[in-house]
């Protein structure tokens, strides 16, 4: 009778709290809803087409329709294309890692003995293209981040790939120019693409060699030529005139190299836009478009968060790269940890698909993953990708958050359509959609599929990176 009293209340008491802790246990998890038939269905009709492209002008700003590349006309197999462009992003990133470890170290190892020799491994990651005009001709050109010097395939070609419009012809041009073997632009040249331009056998102008450590490359001899980048023009832009290019480049005419060496479109325009370029990258379905916007404008972007920065990391040994600092990576609101976050840099790239995480930081946000995303029947792991479900019977599911954060509490919240790659289109084989690094010593990498529905901004000139969410939308509102 004495010690009842107070007693039960205070086991009600645990045991509310209890239930409580499981409730919030259960709840307090951050999700995203995906809906598995929208996607599948986009999938299915996926195929677009080179459609006109367009662009604007605002308040010193020019901002140019960005789409996802085309596939040919023909019926798709998008089981085969969804497996073979993992594969192509495996040997695209290895390529890359050896691209990146022979400019640290220096070590001049042949990059084909590394590598499967598959032409083109980065030119198929590259999705996103961009329609502008060269000399008055109609140019469609991949966006790459990656590299600087900017090119189109060129007329008389010795070796041309198959394009969607006709080749640039700088005879019919009355601003095209050569740029000449011995001028400083043609020395430039060494900082661009890692191999000095050198003068040609029968003629002074600058030949230049870009190879892309894949077995694709360009060859060919630098121009001038005004550039049309919707409605503003650029003045003797030097571009390469690509006479012998190799790799399945997709249809487009050529690469726009937005790197931040000062060969790229980049610097070379800085005067206009002031070193400052965005972009939103939409996602696979027909009809998504995004834009890349040159030059600041808030008024152009559509993002639905505040605009947060970090500064990008000083790399000096590879000039062409953007470097961030990665220092925190939550899952459901949960915070991870990892013993990698803060050292080193992390690349941001619009040619890698899947991003690498170093060996630590992949571990702890996997098993953090599986722990929140639990009950759904698991599927076998494919390439790159190790925490695969079966997801057939499901309309929609809720997916925990994935948030990165980047010193100066900048941070990516990735885009619900950038969590899980569909390995089958039926859902049967759905994959997180982050890898780890093989090495710690490899260099982690942002890739396009987490940039997916954000606007992200590079301002070169104030050496900071931008990121806000928005839904990708070229057309006005
Ligand atoms: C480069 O060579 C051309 C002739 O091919 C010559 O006219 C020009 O003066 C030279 N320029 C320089 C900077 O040496
Ligand atoms: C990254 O940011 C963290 C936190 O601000 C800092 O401690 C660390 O030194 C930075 N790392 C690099 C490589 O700059
Ligand atoms: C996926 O799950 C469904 C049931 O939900 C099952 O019928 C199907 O065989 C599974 N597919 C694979 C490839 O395991």
């Amino acid at each position: 009778m004495m010690g009842a009293g107070p007693l039960l209340p205070l086991k009600l008491s645990l045991v509310i709290l209890f239930l409580f802790s499981v409730a919030a246990s259960v709840q307090c998890f951050e999700k995203k809803v995906l809906n598995l038939q929208n996607l599948q269905w986009k999938q299915k009709n996926g195929i677009s087409n080179f459609l006109p492209q367009k662009s604007r002008r605002e308040k010193g700003a020019t901002m140019l329709e960005i789409k996802h590349r085309h596939y040919s006309g023909k019926t798709i197999d998008w089981n085969k294309k969804l497996q073979k462009s993992l594969i192509l992003d495996d040997i695209h990133v290895r390529s890359l890692q050896s691209r990146i470890k022979n400019m640290v170290y220096g070590t001049v190892k042949d990059i084909s003995s590394q590598t499967p020799l598959t032409s083109g491994a980065r030119l198929q990651t590259l999705n996103y293209i961009v329609a502008v005009s060269l000399g008055g001709q109609q140019m469609t050109m991949i966006v790459d981040t990656g590299s600087d010097l900017t090119w189109v395939q060129c007329q008389p070609c010795t070796s041309c790939y198959n394009q969607q419009d006709p080749l640039y012809t700088p005879s019919i041009s009355p601003s095209f120019q050569a740029v000449l073997c011995n001028s400083s632009t043609c020395q430039s040249v060494q900082s661009a693409t890692g191999t000095s331009g050198l003068c040609g056998s029968n003629s002074p102008s600058c030949n230049y060699i870009v190879s892309y450590g894949d077995g694709s490359y360009t060859r060919g001899d630098l121009g001038s030529e005004e550039l049309n980048l919707g409605t503003t023009t650029v003045k003797s832009f030097i571009f390469g005139c690509g006479r012998n290019n190799k790799g399945l480049f997709g249809g487009a005419s050529g690469l726009m190299g937005l790197g931040r060496s000062p060969l790229s479109l980049v610097s070379q325009t800085s005067a206009i836009f002031d070193g400052v370029f965005s972009y939103c990258l939409p996602s696979t379905g027909a009809g998504d478009s995004g834009s890349l916007v040159l030059g600041a404008n808030p008024f152009l972007y559509k993002n639905t968060t505040p605009i947060t920065y970090t500064r990008m990391l000083p790399n000096l040994q590879v000039p062409t790269f953007y470097f961030l600092n990665l220092t925190g990576v939550s899952v459901g609101g949960v915070p991870l940890q990892a013993e990698s976050f803060g050292k080193g840099g992390i690349l941001i790239d619009s040619g890698t698909v899947i991003s690498r995480l170093p060996p630590s930081i992949y571990k702890a946000l996997q098993t953090e993953f599986v722990k929140q995303f639990s009950g759904f029947p698991s599927a076998p792991a494919f390439s790159i990708l190790d925490t695969c479900y079966n997801l057939t019977a499901y309309q929609e599911v809720n997916i925990p958050t994935i948030t990165m954060y980047f010193e100066g509490n900048a941070e990516i919240d990735v885009d619900v359509l950038g969590m899980f790659y569909f390995v089958k289109s039926d859902a049967s084989q759905m994959c997180l959609a982050l890898a780890s690094l093989s090495s710690k010593d490899d260099m982690g990498i942002i890739g396009n599929y987490q940039q997916r529905n954000q606007r992200v901004i590079y301002d070169t000139k104030e050496s900071k990176l931008g990121f806000a969410s928005e839904t990708c939308n070229f057309n006005e509102a």
